[in-house]
């Protein structure tokens, strides 16, 4: 069976570092906010461009960290709409309503699965003060459109980079980023971070994911505990450095999907600029998708379906239930996730795409 992802294989030639990093760590006796974790942020931060690195407990509370840091800031407030892609993971919806706000769904184009831009303005109202873009399955959203609407309508912007590592973004904005295992880097466990160039913006992140304390027992804010954890950062540490190798591997075998792939029945995700995609996520369409997926299990191919479900659908957002986006819910009941990771060996990728041709 080719596995959707084989993180045993993916973290194996790393094992024999993961170990001595944990006898070193054990060795040390400091457990939270150490060495580890500033090496990390520095080295994030200087990997993504960016002046400040937060390290945090997961992608979510990445997400939830910035709206409320701009609600510190008076730069959002309780109730204010924040546009966002409809067909996102649930966790950018989930991170609006856990920050008090308001969460305005904008569907996406079904070419490029990311927000569309030419829907943006009809949704702007008085009280629209943000738009969360998400750069979903590691391809950057329309970044130009996208800041000129913002700055037109004095609209800040939030990355939602949770499935983009590596990518080359466009605009000073502040970023999350998830390091959940399977993400492009993965940690062994939950992890996630923040990254910023707004020096004021990162020292109250550095203090809202701390009890909103830069100082020992001085609480400044209404903080959460969502740090990044120092075994979890040395691990980053050591993954770090493979990650543009990792992102080049998934970008070739994304050209070979791309260029082999021929069967009038699916359609290949659309990549104008491979500079502009790091293909966390290789994702097909097809009318008939439980369809093929099954085919495909019984060839020995594991898919897995990045989401069965949109957000305004699910029983949590019952409020949502109602929105009729046919977009989104086209996308949703079509794609299907093909195996892509720099662990899938050649001879497997021909063995997929000649499964897919003679479907
Ligand atoms: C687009 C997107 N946003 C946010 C998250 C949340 O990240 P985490 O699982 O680390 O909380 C994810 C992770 O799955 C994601 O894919």
């Amino acid at each position: 069976m080719i596995k959707f992802l084989d993180l045993h294989k993916l973290n194996k030639p790393f094992e024999a570092q993961f170990l001595s990093k944990t006898a070193a760590f054990l060795d040390k006796g400091w457990y939270i906010l150490g060495d580890e974790v500033k090496q990390f942020e520095q080295s994030f931060a200087t990997f993504s461009q960016s002046k400040h690195c937060i390290g945090v407990g997961n992608g979510l509370d990445a997400l939830v960290l910035i709206l409320k840091a701009y609600i510190e800031l008076g730069k959002l407030k309780k109730g204010d709409e924040i546009l966002v892609p409809a067909n996102t993971y649930i966790a950018s919806v989930l991170a609006i309503l856990q920050a008090d706000l308001l969460p305005v769904f904008v569907e996406p184009t079904i070419e490029t699965y990311n927000i569309d831009p030419n829907l943006i303005e009809e949704k702007i109202t008085s009280k629209t003060k943000a738009v969360l873009v998400v750069h979903l399955y590691g391809q950057l959203a329309e970044m130009d459109k996208i800041n000129a609407i913002c700055d037109s309508h004095n609209i800040l912007i939030i990355e939602d980079a949770a499935q983009a590592h590596g990518l080359t973004f466009i605009g000073n904005h502040t970023r999350a980023f998830s390091f959940y295992p399977g993400k492009n880097l993965g940690a062994l466990g939950d992890s996630g971070a923040i990254t910023t160039n707004d020096d004021t913006l990162a020292e109250v992140l550095f203090s809202l994911r701390n009890y909103g304390s830069n100082k020992k027992y001085h609480n400044d804010f209404i903080g959460i505990n969502s740090r990044l954890d120092e075994l979890q950062a040395a691990f980053l540490n050591i993954k770090l450095p493979h990650l543009y190798t990792e992102n080049e591997t998934r970008k070739r075998i994304a050209k070979r999907y791309l260029s082999e792939i021929k069967n009038k029945k699916i359609e290949l995700p659309i990549c104008n600029n491979f500079n502009e995609h790091v293909f966390h996520l290789f994702v097909i369409r097809t009318e008939n998708r439980d369809d093929l997926q099954e085919y495909l299990n019984s060839n020995g191919i594991e898919t897995v379906i990045h989401y069965p479900i949109p957000p305004h659908k699910q029983k949590a957002l019952q409020d949502y239930n109602h929105l009729n986006l046919p977009i989104t819910e086209k996308i949703h009941d079509e794609v299907l996730s093909l195996p892509i990771s720099s662990v899938l060996q050649e001879a497997e990728i021909t063995h997929i795409i000649a499964t897919l041709n003679s479907y």
